[in-house]
């Protein structure tokens, strides 16, 4: 797609009706991302979320999927355990979900562990620029400046083997940049619009997020005041006994 010029679509996905749902609708990528510590289970941060989680959210992802690749974060802090452990993990997150690839946060310091799964067979995307897992040691989740090290980590990645290189808030200068450099696709989230894809996090898009929402999404739906409105309907019609009626009951 990026030798063609095709831009890139993906999404995440924790679920089996929403993964149907965007396979259906065409997304080339499904990311069962760590996200879902903060957008399913009300988390702060991505910190707490358990590889047990991630494969119990991964195999229900891949269940729905029928056209979609599917790619499967790997979880902190197994992905900063060195190269053993992320190869024992990726492997275990691969055969227990079925999915085909996963998803590591870093660049040049996760040279080896890249180029060690892929040569085990496990495709990579690596995620650089903002890495949510480290957001105490980058002091928040802010735009990422230090230019040097964003090229480095993406030049790293690709030359390890990763098929694909995820920038999250980067200039969207350095992102053209960097896009322009590498052979392998980049997919963006706040990074700009001249990555070759664009990723955002399902729930923040569709306005179901609860809280903050970054300056990045565009909110393409508001899920939320609709389903508001129609448990409210509910409610009500529960109470005026207008619900449910008779063709909605068995004789
Ligand atoms: O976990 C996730 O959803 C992600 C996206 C922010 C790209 O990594």
């Amino acid at each position: 797609m990026k030798e063609r010029g095709e831009r890139i679509a993906m999404l995440t996905a924790y679920d089996f009706p929403t993964a149907r749902l965007l396979d259906e609708a065409g997304v080339e990528i499904l990311l069962v991302g760590d996200s879902l510590a903060m957008v399913v289970q009300g988390r702060a941060t991505t910190l707490s979320v358990r590889l047990r989680d991630m494969i119990y959210h991964g195999e229900m992802v891949v269940r729905a999927a029928q056209r979609s690749m599917v790619v499967v974060d790997l979880p902190f802090p197994h992905g900063q355990l060195g190269v053993r452990e992320t190869l024992r993990v990726s492997a275990r997150i691969m055969k227990r979900t079925g999915c085909q690839a996963v998803k590591l946060e870093g660049g040049a310091e996760q040279a080896e562990t890249i180029a060690t799964l892929v040569a085990a067979g496990i495709p990579v995307i690596a995620h650089v620029g903002l890495r949510p897992q480290s957001v105490h040691a980058l002091g928040g989740y802010k735009v990422q400046r230090n230019e040097q090290r964003i090229r480095e980590d993406a030049t790293a990645a690709q030359q390890a083997g990763a098929f694909c290189v995820l920038m999250e808030c980067v200039p969207r200068d350095l992102a053209r940049e960097i896009t322009a450099m590498l052979r392998v696709p980049t997919i963006g989230i706040g990074a700009g619009p001249d990555c070759d894809g664009q990723v955002l996090v399902t729930h923040d898009m569709l306005g179901l997020t609860c809280g903050y929402v970054p300056k990045f999404v565009r909110p393409f739906a508001n899920l939320a005041q609709q389903t508001q409105t129609a448990v409210k309907q509910f409610i009500s019609q529960v109470r005026d006994q207008s619900f449910p009626s008779a063709d909605e009951s068995f004789n």
